[in-house]
């Protein structure tokens, strides 16, 4: 078969892990998590079963956005560590046979970076066009409409060079200028400054932020908003992001990826499958994996997702590889979306589907959201808007590691807190427990790992019957039957138009495991199956 014959390179058969890192593990007491740290929990990532780790921005920077505001694109924070620190993890990453996938933010700087500094000490400095200066309207308003992702305008007045600067996100975060040649070429030669110590590839802050539209258009209004939405949803962003010229820049990044061996890029972007599928570029000389963001936001409804995975499946272009993603630092914790026993099949769902699969640090022990009091809110989103509760803080808490003072993480009081439960709720108390959500990520690791039909195997859609999403993966003449309970109500399942026999290889409530399947079974709420297939 066509599968069988195709090399597939490692970070189509990886498993990724994202950690942030000021909440994985603290090394020195200061409260926050650092590169050492890091370190020091290899051997459980290696023990889970991870092949690669992405880890959010650890760059010297003023922590307006925690890091997503960078100051100086080669070196490493002090909260996080030296250079040392990190070739030291890079090399034992590498000794464990992991790849590290850095955090590249191209699309802003911090206010604080020097060439920033420069651009904005006077209008005929030599780097005033590497970032997005306008003159104010007549009336002295802003050039345009466009509004900034945490709230109001995404232009700030400089009053001593009288002019307007775009901001995408904080007005701490100016954008930069991509369609000026300098700048491609310094962003690129940060790429080159890690891509030469090592690094096996790159996650790509808002990738679709990166053009805009070069006559300043007004973005439309969105007629879909409603009050209780971001102030940004009021206008649909059609002149400020996902522009045409996006993708010789990425196609740029891809090149300088292409120079070195098996390096790879993923791309952060939230767009409709559509516009998502162009970012791998023509011919694929785009993103190695534009992100898909599809299960964050698709009511947990089996025809729902069934169908929207179909269009995924579809819409694919030639060569392009799949990835699918169930949490990250800016987005709610899926034990919180579904509740727990409904988080269970969410990762049965995410590590059998076809594509590379990222598991968001924490979410392997079923971690939620923690609710943080007000005045304890750190996260600028929320600070910004405080009545639309879009604080990004609930995510980000304190990896619960075990029952100790602060859960493990760190021997002072962390910078946000850790909910009552942790006591209960951690990895050492997951470990040898056979029924926990550890144990489960773990098994299904370890069979994605030994089953090329798991890992690089066609999927093969079984028609949706109420609240059960199915699917089987097959490679050569191995083939397994996924099946999903989405709801909290019993079913039974017999699929229509197919006959099949096997054994259950995992299931949610692991008493059944190693039953056998004779072509129908009941599934109690909540409850997901992996059944190896016999043969046919
Ligand atoms: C996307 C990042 O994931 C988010 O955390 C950050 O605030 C924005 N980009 C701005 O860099």
């Amino acid at each position: 078969m066509k599968e069988a014959q195709q090399k597939h390179l490692w970070w189509q058969e990886s498993v990724i892990y994202q950690i942030y890192p000021r909440s994985f593990q603290d090394s020195n007491g200061d409260g926050v998590g650092d590169l050492r740290g890091i370190i020091s929990r290899l051997n459980y990532l290696q023990w889970l079963g991870i092949d690669a780790i992405w880890i959010s921005p650890i760059y010297p920077s003023p922590m307006a956005d925690f890091g997503y505001d960078i100051s100086d694109y080669t070196g490493v924070h002090p909260l996080f560590g030296t250079l040392d620190d990190f070739d030291e993890l890079l090399q034992e990453v590498h000794a464990r046979g992991m790849k590290l996938i850095l955090d590249l933010v191209p699309n802003h700087t911090s206010d604080q970076h020097p060439w920033f500094l420069e651009s904005r000490s006077s209008r005929d400095n030599p780097k005033r066009d590497w970032y997005l200066w306008y003159d104010a309207k007549e009336d002295g308003s802003v050039p345009n409409n466009w509004l900034s992702v945490f709230g109001g305008s995404a232009w700030e007045w400089d009053e001593k060079t009288q002019q307007y600067y775009y901001h995408a996100f904080l007005k701490e975060q100016p954008d930069l200028n991509w369609r000026n040649p300098e700048v491609q070429q310094a962003m690129l030669d940060v790429m080159r400054f890690w891509l030469d110590k090592g690094v096996d590839g790159f996650r790509v802050d808002v990738m679709w932020h990166m053009i805009k539209d070069k006559q300043l258009r007004d973005n439309p209004p969105n007629p879909n908003y409603t009050p209780n939405m971001a102030t940004y949803e009021q206008l649909v962003p059609a002149y400020s992001t996902d522009q045409p010229e996006v993708h010789q820049i990425v196609r740029m990044m891809r090149q300088v990826l292409d120079s070195y061996h098996e390096r790879m890029m993923i791309g952060e972007i939230y767009l409709p499958i559509d516009k998502l599928m162009t970012y791998y570029g023509t011919d694929n000389s785009g993103a190695h994996l534009p992100f898909n963001f599809l299960l964050l936001s698709l009511p947990w409804d089996a025809a729902q997702i069934a169908s929207t995975i179909g269009q995924y499946e579809g819409a694919l272009p030639t060569g392009g590889w799949p990835n699918w993603v169930l949490g990250n630092h800016d987005q709610p914790r899926i034990t919180s979306r579904v509740g727990k026993s409904q988080a269970r099949v969410a990762a049965m769902l995410l590590l059998t589907l076809r594509g590379t699969p990222t598991i968001y640090y924490g979410d392997e022990i079923g971690m939620r959201d923690v609710a943080i009091p007000p005045e304890e809110v750190q996260d600028p989103q929320g600070l910004n808007m405080p009545d639309l509760y879009l604080s990004r803080d609930p995510s980000r808490t304190p990896m619960q590691w075990n029952d100790q003072a602060n859960g493990g993480f760190s021997e002072s009081k962390p910078w946000l807190r850790l909910p009552d439960n942790y006591r209960r709720l951690n990895v050492q108390a997951q470990e040898q427990d056979p029924y926990s959500m550890l144990s489960l990520y773990r098994k299904l690791l370890k069979l994605r790992h030994e089953e090329p039909a798991l890992n690089i195997g066609t999927y093969v859609p079984v028609p949706p019957e109420g609240q059960v999403l199915s699917f089987i993966r097959q490679h050569e003449s191995q083939r397994f039957l996924i099946v999903l309970n989405l709801s909290h109500r019993p079913v039974f399942f017999k699929p229509r138009n197919l006959s099949c026999r096997g054994r259950i290889a995992i299931a949610t409530y692991p008493e059944r495991e190693g039953e056998a399947f004779n072509n129908s079974t009941s599934l109690a709420g909540d409850e997901g199956l992996v059944i190896r297939l016999e043969e046919a």
